[in-house]
């Protein structure tokens, strides 16, 4: 059996782009990111992707595969083999690419470090009550792989912060811990223009960790009034 790609090669100092195939033989458990591997050791060493983890946890691993995004590290081949129809991979879009299927997030990172995304003022008891702790566990989840960004279709308006954003800024809101709750809030609100959410829960749809930003922006909505 065989795996058959077609890539979106992009070198932007050379300024080519095209798509280029690639057969690859199947072996048992192979990922996407394994097969990405196997055309990097053996067929073109100039393919360039990102990986790290390996193992579904960093997020860095993020393509699209048939028009949508997913982690090549734990999407499994043997399906899209089985149907023997060539698989597109394209890097995520709306993101600058750096090459191949490696893209510049800067400025996802930027608006993160923005909304500056951690527990700045700690207002005494550190623990946190377990039903609380329930709560904030899908928005702990989100490992920075970008493919709700990636796919909302309101991110292409500048001044919408975007349901990665969102999903982050959500734990502040609930965390005990936070004394700037209402703060974050009108950031949420004015900064981040949280109202453009089209609600088309496409976010929810594609996000591998089931952190499901829309429903946390929803919910953020009604803490707005
Ligand atoms: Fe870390 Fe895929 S390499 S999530």
């Amino acid at each position: 059996m065989v795996l058959r790609l077609r890539i979106r090669r992009e070198d932007p100092q050379k300024g080519t782009c095209y798509y280029q195939s690639f057969e690859v033989p199947y072996e048992e458990g192979m990922t996407f990111l394994s097969a990405f591997q196997k055309i990097k050791e053996q067929y073109d060493e100039t393919l360039t992707f990102r990986q790290f983890c390996r193992a579904g946890i960093c997020g860095t691993c993020t393509v699209y595969i048939n028009g949508f995004p997913k982690l090549a590290c734990k999407e499994q081949v043997l399906p899209y083999v089985i149907s023997n129809t060539e698989v597109i991979i394209e890097p995520l879009k709306g993101f600058r690419v750096i090459r191949d299927l490696a893209v510049d997030n800067e400025k996802v990172i930027r608006k993160i470090k923005e909304i500056r995304a951690w527990i700045k003022e700690y207002a005494g008891d550190p623990r946190i009550p377990p039903e609380v702790s329930k709560k904030l566990e899908s928005s702990a989840d989100c490992i920075l792989c970008f493919a709700c960004q990636s796919y909302c279709p309101q991110v292409m308006e500048e001044e919408y912060a975007g349901p990665l954003i969102f999903a982050k800024l959500y734990r502040f809101l609930e965390d005990p811990r936070e004394e700037n709750s209402q703060v974050r809030l009108v950031q949420a609100i004015q900064e981040g223009n949280l109202y453009h959410c089209l609600s088309c829960n496409k976010c929810n749809h594609v996000c591998p960790k089931e952190v499901e930003p829309a429903t946390l922006i929803r919910e953020i909505m009604t803490y707005g009034g």
